[in-house]
């Protein structure tokens, strides 16, 4: 590709005038804004471990009260943004979430879309539109765009989530608020029951489901064994992995953000396909090694990563004897509805 014009061999003049016009010569910048080949990326390669993280949540927990905080939450910020612009990649949101025993962080609900996997400590809920539901280690909980939803917590320990928000993007859109609420009512029935088994849905009398949200629970235990069933099942299958989807319809769980939750087998190295959308790792259980770009971290378990898209990726499981379980959520199905969805294998 030659080289373009640059904005200093242009007049200062010529320069002036434009500017006063609200006008900018396209070519010095034609380069930056379509590169060569491969996009430019801001996201970078960045890990937050959460042994280190975890004293400065705790110590959150005693500097500021709740009424103080509404969401007590510390921001996983990819430096390649900006801190303060609080992304973890283009379109993703990251924060490690803290709730201390009798806490009620209040009902809300907004227009990003969001997902909060479970870290530590029992016996808290979350209530999405009335519908309670448990939080344990590993599962994942969805409050969807516009859905009520309040957490409390009657246990004895401090429990911590790790929430993901297509923040960046609804913001970016300029289509980003919240409304307050009241304590919402307890409604019967529970996704996660409803559709616990895999392969049948409720029908009453007949009918089927069209709700765009119809599981909002989806439970470590359900997504564990179904991975183990799956490696038992194909053990030539090289990417034991599960996609979260709606079982009503077997689409992405959630509009923006993809889920995932892979299994590595005893001692297994992975290279995952490069493609375009920005993936976050969180280990669920046992330690991995994750290289991606220059960059080599060991996970353990309950520690977060976050790699650019078009960048390669290998996981390794560091255990010769059992398997290790990372939860993955990613930019898949807002690059497919862009268009712009890419596998370079
Ligand atoms: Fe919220």
């Amino acid at each position: 590709m030659h080289e373009l014009g640059r904005l200093e061999d242009l007049p200062q003049d010529y320069r002036d005038e434009l500017t006063r016009l609200n006008l900018v010569p396209l070519w010095p910048s034609l380069r930056a804004v379509l590169p060569p080949g491969v996009p430019s990326r801001k996201t970078q390669p960045t890990f937050w471990p959460y042994k280190a993280l975890r004293p400065l949540l705790m110590r959150a927990g005693e500097l500021t009260p709740m009424d103080k905080a509404e969401r007590r939450v510390l921001v996983l910020a990819n430096p390649g943004h900006g801190l303060e612009k609080m992304q973890a990649s283009a379109a993703m949101y990251l924060g490690m979430q803290l709730l201390m025993p009798g806490e009620w962080a209040p009902s809300h609900r907004h227009t990003p879309n969001a997902v909060r996997m479970i870290v530590e400590g029992n016996s808290a809920t979350t209530t999405v539109n009335g519908e309670k539901c448990p939080m344990e280690r590993g599962d994942l909980i969805l409050t969807p765009t516009g859905q009520w939803h309040e957490h409390e917590h009657a246990g004895v320990e401090p429990v911590v989530w790790l929430d993901v928000l297509d923040l960046p993007l609804i913001y970016f859109t300029e289509t980003s608020y919240a409304i307050e609420g009241k304590r919402q009512e307890v409604r019967p029935g529970r996704g996660d029951q409803a559709y616990a088994r895999g392969g049948v849905v409720p029908s009453p009398m007949f009918e089927r489901g069209e709700q765009p949200y119809p599981m909002l629970r989806y439970p470590w235990s359900e997504a564990r064994a179904a991975l183990l069933a799956l490696a038992a099942d194909r053990p030539e299958l090289e990417a034991v992995q599960v996609t979260y989807i709606n079982p009503e319809n077997g689409r992405d769980a959630q509009n923006n953000l993809g889920f995932h939750a892979l299994m590595l087998r005893p001692g297994q190295t992975l290279r995952l396909p490069v493609r375009s959308p920005a993936v976050v790792f969180h280990q669920i259980e046992g330690s991995s090694q994750l290289s991606a770009a220059e960059a080599a971290h060991t996970l353990l378990e309950a520690d977060t990563c976050c790699a650019p898209g078009y960048t390669e990726v290998t996981l390794r499981n560091l255990s010769t004897t059992q398997p290790a379980f990372l939860f993955m959520a990613d930019e898949s199905p807002l690059h497919r509805k862009l268009g712009v969805y890419e596998n370079r294998g």
